[in-house]
């Protein structure tokens, strides 16, 4: 198994894609065992304080009774909001959903604004469905296997299986005889059998029978004979999202559209149905509601309309947690006239916790810099990555980080070891930044197509 797992690790080393996001460098929030920032860690730097509240966010998810919550982390753009919201999701780990949608995506799909965010919703709550199996478990003390009397006719045979306590002998069907052939079942196996569907499963080789195999090669896995009664109660536990059984419960898509992505509105029957079948579950203990994260990025860009499905969504007692996130201060809320903080209604407003994050300093940009460099496998000297965090500090940590990939490729042009401060110059000077862009602009903006201030009738044209 451990060399298996040595292999995999080594093809996936091999096809690794280099393929470097935006916010690649991000493992985790960087948090100790008591949910204290460090100030740089698993690719996070400073931003403590909207840090230390995402951490306490985390915590309320883990513990998974809270349903319905929703933050808001604000801030100037640039600031690290999409980065917490992903630290976030890297430390939730694979089993609590983390479903990221941008508030301008719900208007391109094909399908009302309210059943995009009912799917978005439902996406990031999961179900756990508890199942007991029973299985036989032991160690293969003798296979027999007899040739069928007539020609056509079933194999049949027996299988001896033993534990430290027991030891039993199995007639076997045809099924279990394929199964077990297959699996190349022999003696000194460790092996289960699920009783239902007759399926069996090698577990490895007996420590008993080490000394007799050495011919057996280095992948063998030793295990030791299994303890107690030859048949167990096993229980196995899968986590799906409801809009994974939504969809497959829906008998126009199928379970198809789950490849395709193409899921379409679902009935409000077929979702009211599910949340029956779900409680019955809970209620006898088959299944348990996991609440996971919803993310919405941009969120300044939704509309009044789902601000207050949003309102009301949150009040289901299988509400996620919603995470949101917004650069926008005091703007008009689309789809109305009216202005609000954030471009969000005060009412959805009062039901949030909200999280600010503030821009860096020099000595944190500096850092943020040189893990990007690091990230992006570029060289740059002290002096070159000083030059760049000034330029960060002055103009924006974005444009700062991508003068980072256009320096690189200055510098290997001229077949140099190290990023250098010409490098940096030298794109400096040929990309803009914002500032020097829209003052080029203005300098010039009469040699441009459409830059005079159009009238609603030329519009119309
Ligand atoms: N504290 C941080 N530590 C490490 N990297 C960071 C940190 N904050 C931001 N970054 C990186 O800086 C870049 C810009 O940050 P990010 O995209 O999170 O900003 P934002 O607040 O979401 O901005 P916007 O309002 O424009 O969406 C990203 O590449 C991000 O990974
Ligand atoms: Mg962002």
């Amino acid at each position: 198994m451990t060399e298996e797992a040595g292999k995999l690790e080594q093809i996936r080393d091999i096809t690794r894609i280099d393929r470097i996001g935006a916010h690649s460098h991000i493992r985790g929030l960087g948090l100790n065992d008591a949910l204290e920032p460090r100030h740089t860690s698993q690719g996070m730097v400073g931003q403590v304080q909207a840090r230390r509240a995402a951490g306490i966010i985390l915590e309320m998810i883990k513990e998974g009774k809270i349903a319905g919550r929703a933050i808001l982390i604000g801030g100037q753009p640039g600031t690290g909001k999409t980065a917490i919201a992903m630290g976030m999701s890297q430390s939730l780990g694979t089993d609590t959903p983390f479903t990221a949608i941008s508030g301008s995506e719900i208007f391109s799909l094909e399908m009302s604004r309210t059943e995009a965010l009912t799917q978005a919703f439902r996406k990031s709550i999961g179900v756990r469905i508890k199942e007991e199996t029973e299985i036989i478990e032991g160690e293969v003390v003798e296979i027999q296997i007899d040739r069928p009397v007539s020609e056509g006719g079933a194999k049949v045979g027996k299988l001896t299986l033993k534990t430290t306590e027991m030891e039993t002998i199995y007639d076997l069907g045809a099924k279990m005889i394929e199964s077990l052939t297959k699996e190349k079942v022999q003696a000194g196996d460790i092996i289960t059998i699920d009783k239902s569907s007759g399926r069996s499963t090698k577990l490895g080789r007996s420590y008993t029978r080490a000394r007799d195999y050495d011919a057996m090669g280095p992948q063998t896995k030793y295990v030791h004979c299994p303890e107690g009664e030859l048949q167990k109660r096993k229980e196995v536990v899968h986590t799906v999202s409801l809009h994974e059984i939504d969809v497959i419960n829906s008998r126009t898509q199928g379970f198809l559209a789950l490849f395709s992505g193409d899921t379409g509105e679902i009935k409000t029957e077929v979702r009211d149905q599910i949340s029956i079948k779900i409680a019955e579950w809970r209620e006898e203990g088959k299944a348990d509601i996991v609440p996971g994260v919803l993310f919405i990025d941009e969120v300044h860009m939704l509309d009044i309309e789902c601000f207050s499905f949003l309102n009301r969504a949150l009040e289901s007692d299988m509400a996620p947690i919603l995470i949101m996130a917004t650069n926008r201060g005091i703007t008009k809320i689309r789809g109305t006239n009216y202005t609000s903080p954030h471009g969000i209604p005060i009412d959805l407003l009062d039901r949030l916790l909200i999280v600010s994050t503030v821009p860096y300093d020099e000595k944190e940009m500096h850092k943020i810099l040189a893990i990007r460099c690091e990230e992006e496998d570029v060289e740059m000297n002290e002096e070159a990555l000083a030059i760049l965090t000034k330029i960060g500090g002055e103009t924006s940590l974005r444009y700062a980080i991508q003068l980072i990939t256009a320096s690189a490729l200055t510098c290997r042009k001229r077949k140099g070891a190290e990023v250098e401060i010409q490098d940096i110059k030298r794109v400096y000077a040929l990309f803009l930044d914002e500032s020097r862009s829209s003052q080029f602009l203005k300098e010039y903006q009469k040699d441009f197509m459409f830059s005079e201030i159009q009238t609603d009738t030329d519009n119309s044209k």
